[in-house]
């Protein structure tokens, strides 16, 4: 028996969509091979003990405190202390996906499933990402940066470089989350605005008319396996926060993506690429965008933690291969023993 924190919540904008991701993730682990501990992280970062996936505290909830190096927490006080074999993040975006609760995995001496600090960090950040790709001949969609403190630029000179219509987005987002197509100043001033709210560097990239593709890496290198790519048919004019998540949404994801066998080699040999070259381990889910009129295909990002809610790619790509939602999860678990052990020197 094996004890597992599984943590989600969170501090980020999708907060939301990680509680609905580990509401199913909780439902298909093992419970005759793994004990479950819940974690959950509020929106202000303080983590608190419950039952289950659950956002409701109540007066006796008890908050969880690191022991640094002991591979173990404190649980509230009069306190008793948990020593989980693995920590279990399903938390998407800042202060979770962003290498932050990986390093604290690092600090404790305990495995964490998926990428590291390192990778993640790379990972969340779409300015590194982009560059470790640029740096790799994977081709990404042309962009330039701009910064919360530098004076906003004129569309026009802007759009003569990178088009008409354009992206701008945080570099550290996730969910759509301040991202916005524009194609006037105006636009673009709110956009940017917007965007800094999330982050202080933001990109404005060339609006590609694309087929948006998605491919699942599971595995620790050099056993890594990637998945046949699947497809997004978002149900507005892009993906956006509601698109993907709201009830209503009639976005479809097809698996596998209907394209030609070349392609789709293509877009898993730069799956796996971009996961050794980030350092990757564990899992990724690697999205690209496929031009419509041109067929070139630009790597767009890499989420180290993909969502696992009832419409996510990620889990349902996996299931497609054969490899259904409760074992996709102890592989995760099994990975992150063998890759990550933390010794405490003593
Ligand atoms: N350069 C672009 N060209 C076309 N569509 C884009 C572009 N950038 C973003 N999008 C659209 O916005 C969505 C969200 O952007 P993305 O960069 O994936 O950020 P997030 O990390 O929030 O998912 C994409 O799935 C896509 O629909
Ligand atoms: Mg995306």
């Amino acid at each position: 028996m094996q004890t597992v924190l599984l943590l989600f919540g969170g501090e980020s904008t999708e907060h939301d969509v990680s509680v609905a991701s580990a509401t199913n993730v909780a439902q298909v682990i093992d419970s005759d091979r793994f004990t479950v501990l819940y974690g959950y992280i509020d929106r202000k970062g303080q983590w608190w003990s419950v039952n289950s996936v659950t956002k409701e505290l109540s007066k006796d909830s008890k908050q969880i405190f690191p022991i640094l190096g002991k591979k173990a927490f404190i649980v509230g006080d009069p306190s008793t202390i948990i020593e989980p074999d693995v920590i279990l993040p399903i938390v998407h975006g800042r202060n979770g996906e962003d290498g932050s609760v990986q390093a604290l995995g690092q600090l404790l001496h305990i495995p964490v499933v998926g990428c590291d600090m390192t990778s993640s960090a790379a990972a969340m950040n779409k300015y590194i990402t982009k560059q470790i790709a640029m740096a790799n001949n994977i081709r990404v969609v042309p962009f330039t940066t701009h910064y919360a403190s530098d004076k906003n630029p004129d569309y026009k000179e802007v759009s003569d470089k990178l088009g008409a219509k354009l992206f701008v987005k945080p570099a550290n987002a996730g969910s759509s989350v301040g991202v916005h197509k524009i194609s006037n100043q105006e636009e673009l001033d709110e956009a940017l605005k917007d965007a800094h709210t999330h982050d202080e560097i933001a990109l404005i990239e060339t609006a590609i008319n694309a087929r948006e593709l998605e491919v699942a890496v599971l595995g620790n290198y050099p056993d890594v396996n990637v998945s046949a790519a699947s497809e997004i048919k978002p149900d507005s004019e892009f993906y956006t926060f509601d698109s993907k998540y709201d009830e209503s949404s009639k976005s479809e994801v097809v698996i596998p993506a209907e394209i030609a066998p070349e392609l789709s080699e293509k877009l898993r040999q730069q799956a796996a690429l971009i996961f050794r070259l980030i350092g990757g381990s564990g899992l990724a889910r690697v999205d690209f965008f496929i031009d419509t009129n041109t067929q070139e295909v630009f790597l767009n990002e890499v989420n180290t933690i993909p969502g696992f809610t009832n419409i996510s790619v990620y889990p349902k790509a996996w299931e497609h291969a054969g490899i259904t939602y409760g074992v996709l999860i102890e592989k995760l678990i099994q990975l992150a023993l063998e890759q990550k052990t933390y010794p405490t020197f003593g």
